[in-house]
């Protein structure tokens, strides 16, 4: 471990990144502005289906200020009416046909100034024919319901795919042996990421040279480039994207939206830059909502051994299926839905759906629909618990995974690399004092009070990929990190990944802190510029500590084998003779005979020996053997209002693993904040539909995001398990609170009301709902 000097890996080290937040310095997209830049605005759909029959531009053109008005008739001019999605289908750019959902890009003003912009979107007029929506999959699935992607050749219905996994016989004998059943049905609903910063760009197309440049909200700078050079036709090395600093993404910034697109091409057309600043409702209403999954699992038990899990699953895509997620796992990785447990057979079916909703299915901090799969099987083991009559606690503990079973194949078909999950429990219930709880609880309810305690366990799948098995729109998952070690000993960090908030600069500084022993202020970390960082897939599903943190450390342990030669060079004896005492090489058994690494640095530029190449830099791609498995324990205790329906988290107990921490505390900040979404989903957050397809839920009056007044205090712990196939152990950490949580927090609200018979209530559970059930079971007040 490197001197505390050095501050390498386990040292809370401030954030760097901080310095220029706090002091409104930052430079997000909206704070580019260009010489002669023109501001773009969309016009929108106000309906969820209907057909355009003409669309007249001609009064907002003349609008003074208006440089051009864009339509999707112009786009298909130029190819470029329709666009490739993440998995596989076709999104509309701008409507031709039809409109599919509301808030659909219809038209796009170009003007000298975002007002007259907004103005001239009111002047256009589209004269639409109103169709039946269809706004949940069922619906959509349903003998005659409307075709929905009539454009799409041979598709006949609204189905958008089958996938299955697992053993269907194996699964089935299990259910025939079983002595005990337990079902559910539940809904994860849709949400949306509703990052602080919206998306947006600046596209700066020069007319003379034919470069790109273009300044976006993205979470995958790299992969978005080739995605425009194929998509667009332009020469790969003529396209710069920059990813400035990003107000947070969660995975609504990893697709890519028509906004994007239609900035760009009008930028390439007009000779300027131009800028397009997505605004709150335009985000809620048309990029990358998440979940949206109506869900049944079978849990099969024998013994008290859960001996088979049957899960099936139909999730409502939109109107076009845009799934960021690998190709080899169509439904995402849904299938760690065995979670925690070692359950010998599972059989899993998902099912898509097109509606009249905006498309997107983005992993909102989580792996690909890894969050669903985890809220299934952990409200699933609650039931289990409540219909065999056991302790939820001790259900969990006498079929969780154990240590020595690791690596671990799941009846899915994941390798877990390490854990330790009977670790994770026993400290979360002895933080919780569990016990204790269980007498108060039922106290309480002798005094006619509701307390209600809720556990989740969940198992996290982070880090793709390997890339034999994980892409992105074909594109293989590795990451890079090129490291600069200057000659007075000072570092630049180059990587393929790009932070939204989560303080690369300040921990993946400490990894070469850590490995090299230069202090991590001497070590800048650059990302998100695709013309000065190595090719990288980017940062979504907490992949970057498992690749580009992996990176990071290889690439450092290379530097340091050459700055050992150097290092032998410099003190004339044999590279056997000396060891490594961070930050110096030292001759052994004489320690203060050596050099420091900024020494070595010096020597590559001055003073090398025979034959060595000048330069102490490099840079590695790294493609990691396997996932990684994060894990934990989260309690939650709630109180709910008999008068009224209103639940209070009164305690939150969470305990992580995530392998080797970088910085704890910046570990602890993202598990506050994935603790804050959890919350969030289960208590308050829904994007909600009428029948005629209008989005409830466009603004933060219906969207409801909590405050630090309701966000409750959290009280966390930790285990350590490393991973075994990490270079530095490390597991990923961003999600695994938000993947956690929420089965905690709806855990505990049915635990409050399981002795009445309550088994489920669906998120968001608004007081209403428990309002609702208190009066069916005769427990309102
Ligand atoms: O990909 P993303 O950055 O969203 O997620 P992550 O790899 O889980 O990392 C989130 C933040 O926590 C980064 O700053 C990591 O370096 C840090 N981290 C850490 O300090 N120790 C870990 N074991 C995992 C992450």
């Amino acid at each position: 471990m490197a001197s505390t000097e050095v501050r390498g890996l386990g040292h809370s080290v401030e954030r760097k990144e901080d310095a220029r937040f706090i002091r409104g310095r930052g430079n997000y997209v909206d704070d580019v502005v260009l010489p002669g830049m023109l501001h773009m605005e969309l016009l929108r759909s106000p309906y969820a289906h209907a057909r355009i029959k003409s669309i007249d531009t001609s009064a907002a053109s003349a609008l003074p200020g208006v440089v051009a008005v864009v339509t999707g008739e112009l786009m298909a001019q130029h190819n470029l009416a329709w666009m490739p999605t993440l998995s596989g289908d076709t999104q509309a750019v701008l409507a031709t046909d039809k409109v599919r959902f509301q808030g659909q890009e219809v038209a796009a003003v170009i003007a000298e100034d975002p007002y007259v912009a907004k103005d001239a979107l009111e002047l256009i007029e589209v004269d639409y024919e109103p169709l039946q929506p269809v706004t949940t999959p069922q619906q959509s699935l349903a003998e005659g319901a409307p075709l929905i992607r009539d454009d799409k050749e041979g598709q006949a219905d609204n189905h958008v795919y089958h996938w299955e996994a697992g053993d269907k016989d194996a699964t089935e004998k299990a259910f025939a042996e079983a002595d005990k059943v337990v079902e559910l049905d539940t809904f994860y609903p849709r949400c949306h990421p509703s990052p602080l910063e919206c998306c947006g760009c600046v596209a700066d197309v020069n007319p003379a040279t034919g470069k790109a440049t273009i300044y976006m909200t993205s979470q995958a700078p790299h992969a978005h480039r080739t995605l425009f050079a194929i998509v667009a036709g332009l020469p790969e090395q003529n396209i710069r994207i920059i990813s400035p600093d990003i107000g947070g993404g969660f995975g609504n910034k990893v697709p890519i939206y028509p906004g994007y697109v239609i900035a760009t091409a009008a930028s390439l057309l007009i000779g300027r830059p131009v800028k397009w600043i997505e605004d709150r409702t335009g985000n809620l209403i048309s990029t990358g909502f998440a979940r949206d999954y109506h869900m049944h699992g079978e849990l099969a038990i024998k013994d008290g051994k859960f001996t088979g899990l049957r899960v099936k699953m139909l999730s409502d895509q939109g109107a076009f299926y845009a799934d960021a997620q690998p190709t080899k796992f169509r439904a995402g990785l849904f299938h760690i839905v065995t979670g925690s447990y070692d359950i010998p057979a599972a059989h899993v079916e998902t099912d898509g759906a097109y509606t009249n909703k905006a498309p997107g299915g983005v992993a909102y901090r989580c792996s690909f629909r890894v969050t669903e799969a985890s809220y299934l099987i952990e409200r699933l083991v609650q039931t289990a618990a409540y219909e065999l009559g056991v302790d939820p606690a001790d259900l969990r503990k006498s079929n969780f995974i154990k240590p020595e079973q690791f690596p671990y194949l799941s009846a899915t078909g994941f390798e877990y690399d390490s854990g330790d999950y009977d670790a994770a429990m026993d400290l979360c219930l002895e933080k919780l004092g569990y016990k204790e709880l269980r007498a108060e609880q039922a106290k309480a309810r002798d005094e006619g009070r509701l307390l209600g305690i809720g556990l989740a366990s969940f198992t996290e799948v982070v880090g793709a990929g390997p890339r034999h098995t994980y892409d992105i729109a074909g594109l293989a998952m590795f990451d890079s990190a090129e490291l600069r070690i200057h000659p007075t000993g000072k570092a630049i960090l180059k990587l393929g990944v790009k932070s939204q908030g989560q303080g690369h600069e300040t921990t993946f500084a400490q990894i070469v802190a850590e490995e090299l022993g230069i202090p991590p202020e001497d070590v800048e970390v650059q990302e998100g510029d695709t013309d000065n960082t190595p090719y990288g897939l980017g940062t979504y599903a907490s992949r970057s500590t498992p690749t580009a943190g992996a990176a990071t450390a290889v690439i450092s342990r290379k530097l340091r084998d050459k700055a050992k030669a150097i290092a032998a060079h410099l003190l004339e004896c044999s590279e056997d003779d000396l060891e490594w005492n961070a930050p110096r090489f030292t001759v052994k058994g004489a320690p203060d005979r050596g050099v420091s690494i900024q020494d070595t640095a010096f020597a590559a530029y001055t003073n090398l020996p025979d034959g060595m190449e000048a330069g102490l830099e490099g840079v590695t791609y790294y493609d990691p053997p396997n996932m990684t498995f994060p894990f934990g324990t989260y309690a939650v205790v709630v109180e709910i209002d008999r008068g009224t329906g209103a639940w209070k988290p009164v305690r939150v107990v969470a305990v992580d693993d995530c392998g080797v921490r970088i910085n704890p505390m910046i570990v602890e900040g993202q598990i506050h904040g994935g603790l804050t979404e959890g919350y969030a989903i289960a208590a308050m957050e829904l994007i909600d539909f009428d029948e005629d397809g209008n989005c409830i839920g466009s603004n933060f009056m219906d969207y409801l995001i909590p405050t630090a007044w309701e966000t409750p205090h959290f009280e966390l712990g930790e285990t350590v398990t490393p991973s075994p196939h990490h270079p530095i152990g490390a597991k990923g950490v961003g999600e695994s609170a938000t993947v956690g949580s929420p089965a905690a927090y709806v855990n505990a609200i049915v635990d409050a009301l399981a002795h009445a018979g309550v088994r489920n209530l669906e998120m968001p559970v608004t007081p209403d709902k428990v309002w609702a059930a208190l009066n069916e079971v005769g427990l309102a007040q």
